[in-house]
C-alpha cells in the first residue's frame, strides 16, 4: 500500500479480531471501579501545552521531547494529551468538584507520546486512570494499591507482577536530596554516560532511573530520598507499609524509583512484570498533593495511577495459558439461504427471533453466495446453529454442537433457541 496511506509510526488500529478482548477488560475496569465507588470522567484529547509543562515539569522527557505540539487556527498552543492525571485535574478544578467534597473518579482513552516504537511502546496508547482528590492520608494511597491487587488477581496475573514503591517525600526533602545527589553526581561524573551528564544539569533524581548497566553499582550507592524525610513524610510511608503488609500485598521498597513526571510527592509505585522485555511497567501512579497549587491557591491532595491497556493485554495474551471465549466475537445463530430472493425473508425471520429471545445474536448470510459457500462461512465463524431457509421454503436447524440437523417451524425454532442457547 502507499506509504501516504499507512497509519502513522507507533499508532495501530484496534482490528475486529482483537475487539472483543478490550471490550472484556473494558467491562473489568468498570466493574472494578464501581466497586470501589468511583465515578467516570470523560476529559479532551486536547489540552493547552502549557498544562503540561508546568503540571508533568519542563525538564522531563514527556515535556521536551514527547508531546504532539501544534498551533491551532487561532494561534494557541495545544497539544495532544500525553497523560491523563494533568487534564483530570483541570476538570477538576476548573468545575469546582472538590468544594466542600471529595472526588473518586476514573477515565480510559488515548494518550499520545512521541516515543521510538518498539513492543509495548506506541505514540498512541491508551490509559486506564484512576484518581483520587481531596484525601490526604495514607489510606487512600492504600486504596488505590488494593483496587489494583483485585484486578490483577480478577485477571490471574499476581504471580506476573511485582508492586514497587517508594516516597518522594514533598520538595523540602527532595531539595535537599537533590543537593546530596547533584555532589555525589558530580564527584563520579566519570563514571555517568552522556545522558546522565545531561541530566546532571536538569533533572538529577532521573539519574536513578538509569538501566545503563555499567552504572548500577555507583547508583545503588548513591544518596537515598527515603534518607531525607522529615517525620510526617517518614510517618505517612510507613502507615501506607503497614496497611499494605495488613492487606497481604507482597511489594518491594525500590529507593531508585522516582517516576517521569515531576508532580510527585510522597508515594510512588509500579506493577511491573519481567514477561515483556524491557517495556515491563505496566501502571504506575502515586500521590501528587502540590500539583493543584499549580494552578490554584487551594491546596488539594491527590493521588491515582494509570495502566497501559496495550501493555496490559500484551501480559494478559503472554501468560495466559487458556483461550478465553470472551475474547472473540462469535454470533449465536447464522441464517443462511438457498434462494437468493429469500433475503428479505431471511432477514425477517431474523428479527423475529431477536425479539422473542433477549440477548440472542443473530447474523443474516447477505453476501448472495451459494449455499455451500454460505455454509462454510457459517462454521468458520463459530456460531453455534446454523437456520437455513431453503428453496422449499422450509426451515432447517443445524445444531453444530451435536451436529444434528432438523427441520421445524419457527414456533418450534424459538423454543429449541430458548431451551439450548439461553
Ligand atoms: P506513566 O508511568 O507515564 O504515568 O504512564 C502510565 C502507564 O502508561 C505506564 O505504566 C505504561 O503502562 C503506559 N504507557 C506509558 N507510555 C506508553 C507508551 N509510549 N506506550 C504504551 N504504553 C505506555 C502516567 O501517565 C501518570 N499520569 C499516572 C498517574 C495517574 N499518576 C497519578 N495518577
Amino acid at each position: 500500500m502507499n506509504n501516504s496511506l499507512r497509519a502513522i509510526r507507533g499508532m495501530r488500529d484496534v482490528l475486529p479480531q482483537e475487539t472483543p478482548i478490550w471490550q472484556w477488560l473494558e467491562g473489568k475496569f468498570r466493574h472494578l471501579t464501581y466497586r470501589y465507588g468511583y465515578q467516570e470522567m470523560r476529559l479532551p484529547l486536547l489540552e493547552p501545552v502549557a498544562l503540561f509543562e508546568r503540571a508533568v515539569g519542563q525538564a522531563t522527557d514527556i515535556v521536551s521531547k514527547e508531546m504532539y505540539n501544534f498551533m491551532d487556527k487561532s494561534g494557541e498552543h495545544i497539544t495532544l494529551r500525553p497523560e491523563g492525571t494533568s487534564g483530570c485535574m483541570r476538570a477538576v478544578l476548573e468545575n469546582n468538584l472538590c468544594y466542600n467534597k471529595t472526588q473518586r473518579l476514573w477515565y480510559q482513552g488515548p494518550m499520545f507520546r512521541y516515543e521510538r516504537p518498539q513492543k509495548g511502546r506506541l505514540r498512541q496508547f491508551t490509559q486506564f486512570g484512576v484518581e483520587a482528590f481531596g484525601m490526604a492520608g495514607p489510606d487512600v494511597d492504600a486504596e488505590i494499591i488494593f483496587m489494583l491487587r483485585d484486578l490483577f488477581q480478577e485477571l490471574g496475573l499476581t504471580s506476573h507482577l511485582r508492586l514497587e514503591i517508594n516516597s518522594l517525600g514533598i520538595p523540602e526533602e527532595r531539595r535537599a536530596h537533590r543537593e546530596a545527589l547533584v555532589a555525589w553526581f558530580s564527584a563520579h561524573r566519570d563514571q555517568l554516560d552522556e545522558d546522565s551528564l545531561n541530566r546532571l544539569e536538569t533533572n538529577p533524581l532521573r539519574i536513578l532511573d538509569s538501566k545503563n548497566p555499567d552504572m548500577q553499582v555507583m547508583l545503588n550507592q548513591a544518596p537515598r530520598l527515603l534518607d531525607f524525610l522529615q517525620e510526617e513524610s517518614r510517618q505517612h510511608f510507613s502507615a501506607v507499609c503497614e496497611l499494605l503488609e495488613k492487606a497481604s500485598i507482597p511489594y518491594i521498597v525500590n529507593p531508585r524509583l522516582v517516576r517521569g513526571l515531576d508532580y510527585y510527592t510522597r508515594t510512588v509505585f509500579e506493577w511491573i512484570t519481567d514477561e515483556l522485555g524491557s517495556q515491563g511497567t505496566v501502571c504506575g501512579g502515586g500521590r501528587y498533593d502540590g500539583l493543584a497549587q499549580l494552578f490554584s491557591p487551594r491546596p488539594l491532595a491527590a493521588c491515582g495511577f494509570a495502566i497501559g491497556i496495550e501493555r496490559l493485554l500484551l501480559l494478559i495474551q503472554t501468560v495466559s495459558q487458556q483461550d478465553n471465549p470472551l475474547w472473540h466475537f462469535h454470533p449465536d445463530v447464522v441464517i443462511a439461504n438457498e434462494r437468493q430472493d429469500d433475503g428479505l425473508k431471511a432477514q425477517l425471520l431474523a428479527e423475529r427471533l431477536r425479539q422473542q429471545i433477549d440477548g440472542l445474536s443473530v447474523l443474516v448470510d447477505c453476501s448472495g453466495a451459494k449455499l455451500k459457500r454460505q455454509h462454510q462461512t457459517a462454521l468458520q465463524s463459530q456460531c453455534q446453529a446454523i437456520v437455513t431457509l431453503n428453496s422449499g421454503g422450509e426451515i432447517r436447524l443445524w445444531d453444530l454442537a451435536s451436529s444434528q440437523q432438523m427441520t421445524l417451524n419457527e414456533k418450534d425454532l424459538i423454543g429449541w433457541l430458548q431451551q439450548h442457547l439461553h
